[in-house]
Order: structure tokens, then sequence, then C-alpha cells
């Protein structure tokens, strides 16, 4: 059972995961706008991501005796000025997950909530995963500019990725 605390907080997060998936759906849809589908697709299969992520959480909260109330999710950005920019903000929004996460497992040993605290270190070793992912994109968009050829041949290769839902432990 967690406590009232916990469950605030973990309610808190499952929005933050849900806003996630929500900012990068948007992402995406800037890249339609730019005909580049490539990075469209790595977008919304990041925003699926996003929403897994929130699923785990809800399922954790009903498993551990919580209860799951959702909450608004804020408007995320429409305007973007490239690829560039695009990943700068995905990076530094992935470091705010990861602060949160990292919020959430200080929260569960001050409790001394080890169900949670186990729970959560999946998600550590996640945000790891997810921040350089992002750091690693953004380097290469970097190194190949915004316009011209090195920004289609990413295209091709982020539009390869696919969906592949997150392990149920
Ligand atoms: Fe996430
Ligand atoms: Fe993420």
């Amino acid at each position: 059972m967690i406590s009232q605390k916990m469950e605030q907080a973990l309610n808190d997060q499952i929005k933050n995961e849900l806003y996630s998936a929500y900012l990068y759906l948007s992402m995406a849809q800037y890249f339609h706008s730019l005909s580049l589908k490539g990075f469209a697709n790595w977008m919304e299969v990041q925003a699926k991501e996003e929403q897994a992520h929130a699923e785990k959480f809800i399922s954790y909260v009903n498993d551990a005796g919580g209860r799951v109330v959702l909450q608004a999710i804020d408007q995320p950005p429409s305007e973007f000025e490239s690829a560039r920019q695009i990943f700068e903000e995905t990076l530094k929004h992935e470091r705010f997950v990861t602060g949160k996460i990292n919020e959430l497992v200080t929260l569960a040993i001050s409790e001394n909530d080890h169900a949670t605290n186990t729970m959560l270190m999946w998600f550590v070793t996640e945000q790891v995963e997810e921040e350089a992912t992002a750091d690693e994109f953004l380097q290469q968009i970097k190194l190949v500019g915004d316009k011209g050829h090195g920004i289609l041949m990413l295209d091709r290769e982020l539009g390869a990725r696919t969906f592949v839902p997150p392990t149920t432990n």
C-alpha cells in the first residue's frame, strides 16, 4: 500500500509521462509539415513509448492499492525552429523527467517504500537511455547541419524505428 503522498506524486508523474507523449506527438506534426517523415515517425514512436510509461505507472498505482486520478495535460508547443532545436528541447525535457524520477526515488527511500523504489529502478535505467538517445541525435544533427543531404540521410534512419512495448517487469 502506498502513502497518500506517494499516490499524489505518482499521479503527477502519470501526467508528466502523458505530457511527454503529447509533446513528441506535437513535434511529429512539425516534421510532417516539412515532409520529414522519418523524423515524424521517430517522434510518433517516442510518443507511444511515453504513453506506455504512463500505463506502467497506472498499473503500478492500481496494484499498490492507490487511486489513479488523471490530471489535465498542458498544451505542448506547436511551433519549432528546426530539427536541431527540437532535439535540444527533447534532451532538455528528458533531463527534466529524469529529475522527476529522481525526486520519486528520494521520496520512496524517505518513506521506506521498497516496492515503489524497486518499480522506479526501471525508470532510472530508462532515463539514462532516453537522454543518451536524444543527445546522440542532437550531436548527429549538429554534424550534418539543419539543411541539406545529411538531414535526409538521418530522416531515412529515423524512419526505420518501430515501437516495441516495454517489458512488463
Ligand atoms: Fe517517459
Ligand atoms: Fe522519455
